[in-house]
């Protein structure tokens, strides 16, 4: 579980990307697809390629439900639960993957805010994707 200051360092940094998580999302995923190539297999009716609409507007609704997430950080299944619903059962994405996207969106973070990512943030938002995962995860069998 995430102690109190987990939860302050995470939600400290999503208040200073303010609207802009978005953003970082989307980077997120241009690196995911470029670094772990196997990943664009789930998104073939998607294009791919870098500045992609598509991706750029796949980046905010990932942005919006891991903003939720943040704000919601006692109840990550309940809150997360329709989404877990549609990746086990109806996309049936690889667990596996979310390791890439969560590396992916950490280089990203980290690169976009040097000063903000000391070890605890690092260590903070690494528990905290990782529960989110786990959220997202639970309805596999
Ligand atoms: C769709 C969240 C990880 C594959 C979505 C949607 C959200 C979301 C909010 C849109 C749902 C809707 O339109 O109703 C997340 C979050 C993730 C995550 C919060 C992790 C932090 C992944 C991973 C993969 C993946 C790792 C596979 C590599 C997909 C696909 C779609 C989707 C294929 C449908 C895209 C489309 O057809 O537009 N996800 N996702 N997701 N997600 Fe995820």
């Amino acid at each position: 579980a995430l102690s109190q200051t987990d939860r302050a360092l995470v939600l400290a940094l999503w208040k200073k990307m303010s609207s802009n998580v978005g953003i970082y999302a989307t980077e997120a995923w241009e690196r995911t697809f470029a670094a772990f190539p196997s990943t664009k297999t789930y998104f073939p009716h998607l294009d791919l390629s870098p500045g992609s609409s598509q991706v750029k507007a796949h980046g905010q609704k990932v942005a919006d439900a891991l903003t939720l997430a943040a704000h919601h950080l006692d109840d990550l299944p309940g809150s997360l639960s329709a989404l877990s619903d549609l990746h086990a059962h109806t996309l049936r994405v690889d667990p596996a993957n979310f390791q890439f996207f969560n590396h992916c969106l950490l280089v990203t973070l980290a690169r976009h805010y040097p000063g903000d990512f000391s070890p605890k943030m690092h260590a903070s938002l690494d528990k905290f994707l990782g529960l989110v995962t786990s959220a997202l995860v639970s309805k596999y069998r």
